[in-house]
């Protein structure tokens, strides 16, 4: 990891030799398409999980087949994922596989190659959203445009803003660095976080284009 000090907001996936090994082999160029999306998955998959850690609960006690009780707890509240397309669409079966039946809205936003600036051309969000924890899911937090405008969406759509959990699997600082000044409120659960951009705003040393490795249109 580079040296950065990294806001309150954000945390880092617990930096073991288990992950290093699954980054390193979906940052290798050579990566075939399907391993690039079996370990990239695992990843999500971990993502997801430590996401889930960031939901309420409540105390719950279930008795076990001894006849002893075990004191537990019990998600509170609901979810939903809100993906930001394509590259999102990647993590939506790993939330999928943690939670049933999970709703899940996409928004799309494209960069303008020239100006680099995020517009947005489409959003469909569960209906009600507002009442709901959402999981924004997006694999690469390059300058953080697409994700602040997929965040200012959610906000126009009443979701409550320290209800946001933004997963990815990789972070520039900058990215980070802009999206927690303008969404404080907002836990980020990232990956790794790599050294900067490039003239193109690609994480440098980065996948590449996420999109087009998972998706097979490199
Ligand atoms: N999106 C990608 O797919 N890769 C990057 O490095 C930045 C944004």
């Amino acid at each position: 990891m580079v040296d950065y000090s990294l806001p309150s907001q954000c945390q880092l996936l617990e930096q073991n030799s288990q992950l290093k090994a699954l980054m390193t082999i979906i940052r290798a160029k050579d990566t075939s398409r399907a391993d690039f999306i079996f370990y990239a998955d695992r990843i999500i998959r971990l993502l997801v999980e430590e996401g889930l850690n960031h939901l309420p609960v409540v105390d719950k006690t279930v008795k076990t087949p001894t006849g002893a009780d075990y004191n537990g707890i019990d998600f509170k509240g609901r979810i939903c994922g809100v993906s930001i397309m394509r590259a999102g669409e990647a993590m939506e079966q790993g939330l999928r596989d943690c939670c049933r039946s999970v709703r899940i809205g996409k928004i799309l936003i494209q960069r303008d190659e020239e100006t680099h600036q995020p517009k947005l051309y489409y959003a469909k969000l569960p209906k009600d959203i507002e009442s709901r924890y959402v999981l924004l899911l997006d694999p690469m937090l390059a300058t953080g445009g697409s994700a602040m405008q997929a965040v200012q969406v959610l906000l126009d759509n009443n979701v409550r803003e320290d209800r946001i959990i933004f997963l990815n699997l990789i972070s520039a600082p900058e990215g980070i660095d802009a999206f927690v000044k303008r969404y404080p409120q907002i836990k980020i659960i990232t990956g790794e976080i790599d050294g900067g951009l490039d003239d193109n705003k690609y994480i440098v040393p980065g996948v590449g284009d996420f999109g087009c490795r998972y998706f097979g249109t490199d």
